[in-house]
């Protein structure tokens, strides 16, 4: 039979140069083959100049041109990087030539957002919350106050749902006009235990890369438990700590400031709770803000609201939501009036709308 040699990658062939390489950036890009969902580990490094050292050592002759393949042999064998910046092209990496790595492909991208389009004043109420998105746009806008001792750190959004703590994070990236990473808290439960310390890690240098950046952790409640919930979730104790970690090592002129929000404030874990310097309560809307918001949404409809007594509507939905209201009286009633081919919205479609509202509550309330 014939000899079967073991199949390795190999570094791809390339053509002979006696140009030497200046720089060489990398990218972190995984294995030629996967096994399950999560087999590639995250690599970065802590010393940049460890890892120039390492790549030197293990590619040095090598001729690289931009998109090419460099396959690790030492730690990871056979995980690939891909050469994202080679200068000169086509050159030779040699003893003086500067390798980077660049590795971010692990934040979701659709957590990072540059700009939202909501606005502050399309917010009805919640006047403190406001305040305070105008003092972190303020420090993040001047060099020298952010690099103050006394700039916002963390901050903590909590209230009932539907209140407008997510809107306001959106309408804070709006204002700053800086990255605001909207990171939702149970995407960071990984499948595997250190799977979420690592994503909160990477998150916090990818915060601390893309500074001045605002982390809004929304739900935070559900990793940062009390400690007689976390055993629970055995590996909610690392996250626990992780966070705590992380939110204690980033230094004022980091330009990071770290916005969390809850629905339940008293399941937080103590010490984390202890660590937001201000709590923002977001309160259902009062009866002029309910007034407001219908108002708000109503003219934003394609079909036209006439003759509503938005009097009696505020009176019977004392305690909802802003979220509430849209969806469960604007929304449905436009639902309905799409339905059968109306040209307006009356009194008809929104009583319908409200009473199916209430019924559902009673539902609920009778089941629960
Ligand atoms: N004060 C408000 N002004 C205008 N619209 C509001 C207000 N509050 C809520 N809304 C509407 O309700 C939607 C839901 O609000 P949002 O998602 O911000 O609530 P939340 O406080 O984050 O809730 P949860 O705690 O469930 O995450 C918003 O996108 C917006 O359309
Ligand atoms: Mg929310």
């Amino acid at each position: 039979m014939e000899h079967q040699s073991k199949i390795k990658p190999k570094q791809e062939a390339f053509a002979k140069t006696s140009l030497k390489m200046n720089k060489l950036v990398l990218t972190p890009v995984g294995y030629p083959l996967k096994v399950g969902d999560d087999s590639s580990p995250y690599l970065s490094t802590d010393d940049p100049s460890l890892f120039q050292h390492y790549a030197r050592s293990q590619w040095i002759g090598l001729v690289v041109k931009n998109g090419n393949f460099l396959f690790d042999s030492l730690l990871f064998p056979d995980y690939a990087f891909r050469a994202i910046t080679v200068e000169p092209k086509n050159s030779q990496i040699t003893k003086n030539t500067q390798i980077f790595l660049y590795s971010e492909q692990k934040i979701d991208p659709a957590n990072k957002v540059s700009q939202q389009h909501t606005t502050l004043s399309e917010i009805v109420g919640q006047q403190n919350a406001k305040e305070k998105c105008q003092i972190i746009s303020k420090f993040l806008s001047n060099k020298e106050l952010m690099k103050s001792h006394w700039a916002p750190k963390n901050i903590l959004f909590w209230g009932p749902p539907g209140n407008g703590k997510t809107m306001m994070a959106k309408a804070l990236s709006h204002n700053i006009k800086s990255t605001i990473f909207l990171i939702k808290a149970s995407d960071l439960l990984g499948v595997y235990v250190g799977d979420g310390a690592r994503k909160i890690k990477n998150l916090y240098a990818e915060a601390r890369r893309s500074a001045p950046a605002v982390k809004f952790i929304d739900e935070l409640d559900s990793i940062a438990l009390k400690r007689n919930y976390q055993s629970i979730r055995g590996d909610v104790v690392e996250l626990v700590s992780t966070l705590l970690g992380e939110m204690d090592g980033i230094d004022t002129n980091q330009g990071i400031i770290t916005v969390g929000s809850t629905n339940q404030p008293k399941l937080l874990d103590s010490a984390i709770l202890s660590r937001f310097e201000d709590l923002i309560e977001f309160k259902d809307p009062n009866h002029f803000e309910r007034r407001e918001i219908l108002n708000l949404y109503a003219n934003l409809s394609p079909i036209p609201f006439v003759e509503i007594s938005w009097d009696l509507i505020v009176q019977q939905t004392a305690h909802w939501s802003g979220r509430d209201l849209k969806e469960k009286i604007i929304k449905s009633a436009i639902h309905y009036a799409v339905l059968y081919d109306r040209t307006k919205i009356t009194m008809k479609e929104l009583n319908d709308s409200l009473l199916k509202a209430n019924i559902f509550n009673e539902n609920l309330t009778y089941y629960s």
